[in-house]
């Protein structure tokens, strides 16, 4: 009778873990795949940035939980129009010079424009800078026209300004991708 109750908690305390496990680790799933469709010869910018016809890339309309050390990835935005290229960014319909601290954000963070024109601090490099919100980085859409024949953005940007990259103290040479933490200021 006893070894059955304590199977039985055991039983329970397992299942408690692993739900725990799995919710630590239910970060966000993709929402779907898009296809590449179009020629590569169709890409605006003439990279290997474009869509690849064919290939599926897949969609997010969440972003992994925000904390005060949200893991993202930095990349760099120049920030002379918008990511998605018609010039505006999304939050005040207004382009952005680079030369100041701004950011756009993966969809799900974005969050329909709720962090519009509010702050987030950046820590990496052993710095940290404030920076604006003022676009998205849309990873519920890409490999069309709109969005100049590029895969959608990962749900982990955090796509910021020439002066974020400098305020972090990052060397020129390496302003491409950079593992950050980030937090609502
Ligand atoms: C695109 O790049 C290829 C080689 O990488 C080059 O031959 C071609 O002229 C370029 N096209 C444009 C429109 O720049
Ligand atoms: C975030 O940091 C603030 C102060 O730095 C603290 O009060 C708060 O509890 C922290 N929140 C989490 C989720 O760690
Ligand atoms: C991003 O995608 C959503 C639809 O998923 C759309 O409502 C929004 O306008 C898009 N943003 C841009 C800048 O294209
Ligand atoms: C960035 O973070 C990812 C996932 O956390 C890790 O796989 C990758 O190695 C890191 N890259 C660098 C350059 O630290």
């Amino acid at each position: 009778m006893k070894n059955l109750k304590l199977g039985a908690f055991l039983l329970i305390l397992l299942r408690l873990v692993t739900y725990c496990v799995e919710a630590e680790a239910q970060v966000c799933k993709p929402s779907g795949h898009i296809r590449g469709t179009l020629p590569p010869a169709l890409c605006k910018k003439n990279d290997s940035d474009c869509c690849a016809q064919g290939k599926f890339y897949p969609i997010y309309r969440c972003s992994p939980t925000v904390s005060n050390q949200t893991k993202a990835v930095l990349t760099l935005n120049p920030f002379q129009g918008d990511v998605e290229g018609d010039g505006l960014c999304e939050c005040d319909n207004e382009c952005h010079s680079g030369d100041t601290p701004i950011v756009a954000l993966s969809t799900g963070w974005y969050n329909g424009g709720r962090r519009c024109l509010n702050y987030i601090t950046i820590n990496a490099n052993g710095r940290s800078v404030k920076a604006k919100v003022v676009d998205e980085c849309n990873s519920s859409m890409g490999c069309d026209a709109d969005h100049d024949y590029e895969p959608p953005c990962a749900n982990n940007i955090v796509s910021a300004s020439k002066a974020v990259w400098k305020a972090l103290g990052v060397s020129r040479d390496n302003w491409d991708e950079l593992n950050i933490t980030w937090s609502d200021a």
